[in-house]
């Protein structure tokens, strides 16, 4: 096992030290998994309604319904990220909150949460980061086909309009998508999250969908003229091969293509990548889209958000079980790789590994990759689940996840040449309802109590709050 000791010091004094003036510390959370009141406010349904109440879905068998219940106790959350002493936190707009199936006019009461939300964090001094899709895809869009629909990319466009017009006064950056990867692998090609889609590659469609919805989101945000910077979110997870095999080595490249690549190259550069050799049949869906489409997807950005959790290592070969990172898939034993895991590494309460080398591989990949096409970065997540328990006095130690954090904001802070990285969201600020595994896995700084819905800073919440301080 790697030893991650290199963070000598985690006295907050010292490794204030190591943090440059103007980087933005925040913390990220998303609508669905925090709102709960998912019949209140006269929201509609939407496809993780669907998706987490048949049976089977969920691995706990939770739902979202109630969740953190932010919705209704949204001043308590702001005071905790008040008195952690942020300066940004990044959330989600729950679309079928604020537009009824995705089309027409805005709900007022649903308007109305977000404004009293807004209000309170700026009132806190907190700057509002907004995502305008967190993958609660209003139901009647996907009754429509959902993102393997082109349309639903007009409506994300429609919809960022009317979050344009009634909150561009008050954000202070947005993201149109967050991780539109994880939306068409674990939604649409294997099915572990919403939809539900086991499609492998012929899901790609909903890959470009998704990209060409950023484009129109941009273009409305712009064309109303909002004055916050505006950006997307992407998880990169860089790939390596299990052996020094060919096989492996031209599945590695094909993992990487259709998780980092065709993501990242149309935003940053205006082109989907070459597929890798002998690989051209599987991405057919890019290869013959229009120039036009291309054009609109290859939008000036003010910042690229990037999310990094861990690496991937890629095997030659059908897996023998459905094993994903975020749960089970049938339908991948039908993959001809297999994803493999990192002995070398400590494990996370979800068994992924704990690699802070590779968030550096990452950022040497990007600037490799896209040099000066890459705006300004922000991480816009990372962050780590424990299955954190009360110790005796009723505090919540999490030694490990001062430690994640430590070893992957030193790597952040220390900067990398070629990338002008701006600022790191914590995923999470408060225990959530994280998808498929449901309330198993807690990557909050902040313990709920998900019976009473107690909310108590765990130790990491506190050696953070002592950082920000000594800045
Ligand atoms: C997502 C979050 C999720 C987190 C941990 C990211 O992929 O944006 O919604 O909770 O990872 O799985």
């Amino acid at each position: 096992m790697t030893d991650h000791s290199h963070i000598d010091d985690l006295d907050p004094a010292v490794f204030a030290q190591r943090v440059p003036p103007g980087f933005v510390f925040g913390t990220a959370t998303s609508a669905f998994q925090v709102e709960g009141a998912v019949r209140e406010g006269g929201r509609g349904p939407s496809t993780w309604d669907t998706f987490m109440a048949q049976p089977g879905r969920i691995s706990d068998g939770s739902t979202a319904a109630i969740a953190d219940d932010h919705y209704h106790r949204y001043r308590e959350d702001v005071a905790l990220m008040k008195e952690l002493g942020l300066d940004a936190y990044r959330f989600s707009l729950s679309w079928p909150r604020i537009q009824h199936g995705g089309k027409g006019g805005a709900n007022r009461e649903g308007v109305a949460f977000y404004d009293r939300l807004l209000d309170e964090l700026l009132a806190a001094g907190i700057r509002p980061m907004v995502t305008l899709y967190h993958w609660d895809t209003p139901e009647e869009l996907q009754q429509t086909g959902g993102w393997m629909n082109r349309d639903t990319a007009k409506r994300l466009g429609d919809f960022a309009a009317l979050a344009a017009e009634a909150f561009g006064d008050r954000v202070d950056q947005w993201v149109t998508i967050n991780e539109p990867t994880t939306v068409t692998l674990n939604g649409y090609a294997l099915g572990i999250h919403a939809p539900g889609h086991g499609m492998l590659f012929n899901a790609l469609p909903a890959a470009h969908h998704q990209l060409l919805g950023h484009g129109y989101a941009v273009q409305a945000l712009r064309a109303v003229g909002v004055p916050g910077g505006i950006g997307m979110t992407n998880v990169h997870s860089p790939v390596v091969s299990a052996r020094d095999r060919m096989t492996d080595r031209f599945f590695a490249n094909v993992f990487d293509t259709v998780h980092n690549r065709i993501f990242a190259d149309p935003v940053l550069l205006g082109q989907y990548p070459k597929p890798p050799f002998g690989s051209g049949r599987l991405f057919r869906a890019l290869s013959e889209v229009d120039d036009e489409d291309l054009k609109v997807i290859h939008q000036p950005l003010d910042f690229y958000g990037l999310n990094y959790y861990m690496p991937t290592r890629i095997r030659a070969g059908s897996p023998k079980t459905g094993e994903t990172p975020d749960g089970e898939a049938e339908v991948m034993k039908e993959v001809p790789f297999s994803l493999e895991p990192f002995p070398e590494f400590a494990k996370t309460g979800f068994g992924w590994p704990v690699a802070p080398e590779y968030l550096a591989v990452t950022l040497g990949d990007m600037v490799e990759r896209y040099g000066d096409a890459l705006p300004p970065v922000y991480i816009t997540e990372g962050g780590v689940s424990y299955p954190d328990a009360r110790g005796a006095t009723g505090a919540f130690h999490d030694d490990r996840r001062i430690d994640y954090l430590a070893e992957h904001l030193a790597i952040v802070l220390n900067g990398a040449p070629g990338i002008d990285l701006r600022g790191y969201f914590v995923w999470s600020l408060l225990d959530n309802w994280e998808w498929a595994a449901g309330f198993s896995q807690r990557f909050g700084l902040v313990h709920v109590d998900f019976d009473t819905l107690e909310r108590t800073p765990k130790d990491s919440y506190r050696w953070l709050q002592a950082v920000l301080a000594a800045r």
